[in-house]
């Protein structure tokens, strides 16, 4: 049988929760299509670093290359700064492994409750440049501590970075509705987002059969809650996509069912699969965080790996035990049901 070595990095905090969860379905899954995983669990996390004064091994990356994929929880928890956290694990993975697509698929799936009046067919895919932009390490604080304290952080946008995330939003959306939006503030942002637009129009002279659209972020962010409908696949910069994707999800119903999938399209590295939301410090040790993000993630990671049939699988599960309304749900979802029910309800419905 065929055998894929997956490293799980639960992480910190709801992560250590629904990692398990995820890993349950996987298995199972996996014993019904006929492959099976192999695990290597890796502690690295605010606690690991608090033992050992960094976030992963100095080898870090070289133990996780000698994987297929990476399944991995959240990072962060109060006690270690955000930025030491995140630009010591998370950030140098998607980095280093070159996933420099983050896909983040954005479904009303039957049976959510949205906040969103009038919701009309929410199912489109939002694409991430993962690597560069606004998540930059060059900057400086100037005259620190006197009246003209500066600080200044770089946004850098490279043409391969551009070229390379806007060629794969194109070929996606060849495969769906021919439809492609992307986001800029060319307005106020005027040396790199006008850039992008340039980089936007010349790639679709390419895909002459896509419809394209340019949106400012702002009036963007409105459509998404008054028109979701619209769209099919939206392509954005790092911050830009980081903060649609908890909003899409958001209209969705919860972030806690919002899955992504850290993508190195060229498979010459190892993908990362991890839910859209974090460790959730304000809820973790009550065993009340929604696991089917991390699921969902974990069905992306089969997609990926070529077990097509077994994502499918775990999809028509999801969608079983969310269109149920007797079936157990989270606290995110009105319900009272504890993380493992939830998981638990996935498996009984897998087949
Ligand atoms: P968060 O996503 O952790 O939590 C935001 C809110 O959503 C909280 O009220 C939380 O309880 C709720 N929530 C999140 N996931 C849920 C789930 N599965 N089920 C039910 N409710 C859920 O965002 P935050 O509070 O901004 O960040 C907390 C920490 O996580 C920070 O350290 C942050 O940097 C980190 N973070 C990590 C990732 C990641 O690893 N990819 C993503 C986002 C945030
Ligand atoms: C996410 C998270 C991360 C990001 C943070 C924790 C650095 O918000 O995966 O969406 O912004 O990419
Ligand atoms: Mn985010």
């Amino acid at each position: 049988t065929k055998l894929y070595k997956i490293a799980n990095i639960p992480g910190d905090g709801i992560g250590k929760e629904v990692l398990p969860e995820g890993v349950k379905v996987l298995d199972k899954v996996g014993g019904l299509y006929g492959f099976s995983l192999d695990y290597t669990d890796l502690p690295w996390s605010c606690e690991y670093y608090v033992q050992t004064g960094s976030m992963m091994p100095e080898n870090g990356i070289d133990i996780l290359s000698k994987h297929d994929a990476i399944f991995l929880g959240a990072v962060g928890f109060p006690g270690v700064p955000d930025h030491v956290s995140l630009w010591g694990l998370l950030l140098p993975i998607r980095r280093q492994f070159d996933q420099y697509v983050n896909l983040r698929p954005i479904k009303l799936m039957p049976g959510m409750n949205t906040p969103l009046a009038k919701p009309g067919k929410i199912d489109f895919l939002i694409v991430r440049e993962n690597t560069e932009g606004e998540y930059s390490d060059q900057g400086m604080i100037l005259a620190e501590g006197t009246d003209e304290e500066t600080v200044i952080q770089h946004s850098v946008f490279t043409r391969k970075g551009v070229d390379r995330l806007l060629k794969y939003g194109f070929e996606l959306a060849q495969t769906r509705e021919k439809k492609l939006d992307w986001a800029t503030k060319s307005n106020g942002i005027y040396i790199a987002m006008p850039y992008w637009d340039g980089r936007a129009a010349l790639m679709s002279k390419n895909y002459p059969d896509v419809a394209t659209a340019q949106y400012h972020i702002d009036i963007l962010s409105a459509h998404f809650v008054r028109d979701p409908a619209r769209f099919d696949v939206v392509v954005a910069s790092n911050l830009m996509g980081d903060i649609l994707s908890d909003l899409g999800a958001a209209c969705t119903g919860t972030i806690g069912v919002a899955p992504s999938a850290n993508l190195n399209p060229e498979g010459k590295f190892p993908s990362m699969f991890e839910p859209v939301h974090g460790s959730a410090p304000d809820i973790y040790g009550q065993n009340i965080a929604n696991p089917i993000g991390q699921i969902w993630s974990g069905a992306m990671m089969l997609e990926h790996l070529g077990e097509v049939e077994a994502a499918g699988a775990i999809m028509r599960a999801i969608e079983f035990v969310l269109s149920d309304e007797t079936a157990p749900r989270t606290a995110d979802m009105g319900g009272t049901a504890t993380t493992q029910e939830m998981g638990d309800e996935v498996m009984a419905r897998l087949s």
